[in-house]
């Protein structure tokens, strides 16, 4: 998948085409990922159904990825980011859109953590669960 947003900004679920080195930079620093190595985020990569990047021209400003578990049909969303130079001008909502919808098993439960990004997912269907589910919080 390939697909052109506006302005030079791209959407490409190629592997190849991620920029490992700028992908862990951001999250290096983001609240979930501190301190994550690039060892440890091409391990991340390499085991994930999907990787999604947001790209203008050569530089990659945004990224996406998913966790999928055939057996449960359950996906979880990881990883999130636009650079913040790049924010507020609807490509975080695409990115997350494609990364979801234009996933294989788009219609698995969808699972996500985030601290204030609510509004974000409530835009493509995510709601806090319902009363049949359980989750035990992070520690
Ligand atoms: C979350 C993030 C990817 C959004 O990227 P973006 O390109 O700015 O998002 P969009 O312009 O598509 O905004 C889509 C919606 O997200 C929500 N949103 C965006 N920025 C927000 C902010 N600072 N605070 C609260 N909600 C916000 C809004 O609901 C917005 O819709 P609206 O413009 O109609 O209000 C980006 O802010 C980011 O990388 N943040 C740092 C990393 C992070 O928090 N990632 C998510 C972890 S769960």
């Amino acid at each position: 998948m390939q697909r052109a947003l506006g302005d030079g900004y791209e959407l490409d679920d190629d592997p190849a085409r991620i920029d490992l080195a700028a992908v862990t930079a951001f999250l290096t620093d983001s609240y979930w990922a501190e301190g994550r190595s690039e060892v440890e985020q091409q391990a991340l990569n390499e085991t994930s159904a999907r990787v999604v990047g947001l790209y203008r021209a050569a530089e990659q400003v945004g990224f996406a990825r998913v966790s999928y578990w055939e057996d449960r049909n359950v996906a979880f969303l990881n990883d999130v980011y636009v650079l913040e130079e790049h924010r507020g001008q609807g490509l975080g909502l695409e990115l997350v859109r494609e990364t979801v919808d234009g996933f294989a098993h788009r219609d698995a439960l969808w699972l996500l953590r985030t601290d204030d990004m609510h509004a974000l997912y409530e835009k493509l269907g995510f709601v806090r669960p319902d009363g049949k589910w359980m989750v035990r919080a992070k520690r």
